[in-house]
């Protein structure tokens, strides 16, 4: 597939992609320069029309205008710093402190048991629990959750009936109705008591806003950290280089964490809808088309990535797209990175060897990348790691 994604990048890096009888055809953008672009000009690329192609092709997104990610202008605004408040870096420290213990205790978990699946056993059980920390999900309702986020966005399977993905959709809106609803009679401090309270328009959100909001803080706030962090480990078995720079201290974990990201890209596009006709590289992007920005494509753009094929922990500059870029940048990226980079500095205090020990599985879509299984066997770190000498 990389040849694929240079050719379009070198050869029409604004490329229609035709329709079908039921769906409509939407450009696809390769180039780093003009993916961030289109990202910070939510004036002419809304996202109000929906920002996935599974939700564009079939005409928008019905939380358009009330969920963070779907929405633009002065609500986004206001909107998005009632949720920042639980999401930047202080008010996340108690959280964070939490990842680096959960992350900890399963890796000695794991390392008891030397054989593992690094997907399953391990990084699965992170950013879920997070979110659901945030959120205040009890605890008994969490594996049926995680069962929901799976078969709701990604498929492990070729042929899954897409019903199904539809269905958990629903059923995870029906949960968070009735959380929300025992939130608004008795609030915390968590993030839906906080949706349940502040006002954003001079008004309460409405009870469908803040379940739309909640499914959307689960969906993005599970799945791609996770499979950032599975990507990782594959990435360091494949490259033992990259392995013994971990261990040793020779690159700093920012500086790991954001190629990781790099490397990983788990949400491979996000999309657009243009309110006006657009001039560019010679095509038009008319007034009403769909456009399709591909983040895995810009992340390995020769033009901005010195070697961009080369996994490199220590790469500097690092200026990837996989958390966004303008007014709708993730709103989960210190979120994000705390847990992966408890996940890297667990690996290297904790962990002498991984080995590969069974085949990947890699999960079917068009939205996210990465792996749902990755069996693997780990050696305990016996004594101080080299980067602690
Ligand atoms: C937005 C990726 C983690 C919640 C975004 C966007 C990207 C992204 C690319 C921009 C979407 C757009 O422009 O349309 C990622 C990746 C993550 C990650 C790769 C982990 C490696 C998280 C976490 C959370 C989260 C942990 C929450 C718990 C959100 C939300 C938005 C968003 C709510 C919408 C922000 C807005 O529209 O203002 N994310 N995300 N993400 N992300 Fe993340």
């Amino acid at each position: 597939m990389d040849e694929v994604w240079a050719g379009l990048r070198r050869d029409d890096p604004v490329h229609w992609h035709p329709g079908t009888a039921d769906t409509p055809g939407f450009w696809v953008v390769t180039r780093h320069a003009d993916v961030s672009a289109i990202l910070r000009d939510p004036a002419r690329f809304t996202s109000e029309k929906g920002n996935v192609l599974a939700t564009m092709l079939h005409g928008g997104d019905s939380g358009a205008g009330r969920m963070l990610a779907v929405t633009d202008g002065p609500r986004h605004k206001e909107l998005r710093t009632v949720l920042m408040s639980a999401f930047s870096p202080r008010a996340l420290a108690g959280v964070a402190q939490r990842v680096r213990s959960t992350t900890r205790r399963l890796l000695e978990e794991a390392l008891e048991r030397g054989k593992v699946d690094f997907a399953q056993d391990i990084a699965s059980h992170i950013p879920l629990a997070t979110i659901c920390d945030l959120l205040a999900v009890p605890e008994a309702d969490r594996d049926y959750i995680l069962t929901l986020t799976k078969s709701a966005l990604a498929s492990d399977y070729a042929n899954q009936d897409s019903g199904e993905d539809r269905l958990a959709r629903g059923e995870l809106l029906l949960y968070f109705h009735d959380l929300t609803r025992q939130r608004r009679a008795n609030p915390g401090d968590d993030v839906i008591s906080l949706l349940a309270t502040r006002k954003v328009g001079g008004e309460l959100l409405h009870e469908d806003d803040i379940v739309l909001n909640c499914y959307s803080l689960i969906m993005g706030g599970d799945e791609t950290s996770r499979l950032s962090m599975i990507g990782a480990v594959h990435a360091m078995i494949q490259r033992p280089d990259q392995w013994r720079a971990l261990k040793s201290g020779d690159v700093t974990m920012a500086s790991a964490g954001e190629e990781v990201l790099r490397w990983t890209t788990p949400t491979m596009h996000f999309g657009r809808v243009a309110t006006e006709d657009v001039e560019l590289h010679g095509r038009t992007i008319a007034e009403g088309d769909l456009v399709t920005l591909w983040f895995n494509a810009a992340n390995r753009d020769e033009g901005v990535f010195d070697d961009p094929y080369r996994f490199d922990l220590g790469r500097s500059p690092n200026k990837h797209l996989t958390l966004g870029y303008g007014p709708h940048f993730c709103l989960g990226a210190h979120l994000g990175r705390v847990e992966i980079t408890a996940m890297l500095d667990g690996l290297r205090t904790f962990v002498a060897e991984v080995e590969q020990v069974g085949d990947e599985r890699h999960i079917y879509s068009n939205f996210l990348s990465g792996m749902s299984s990755l069996p693997v066997a780990l050696t305990p770190q016996r004594g101080p790691t080299p980067w602690e000498e």
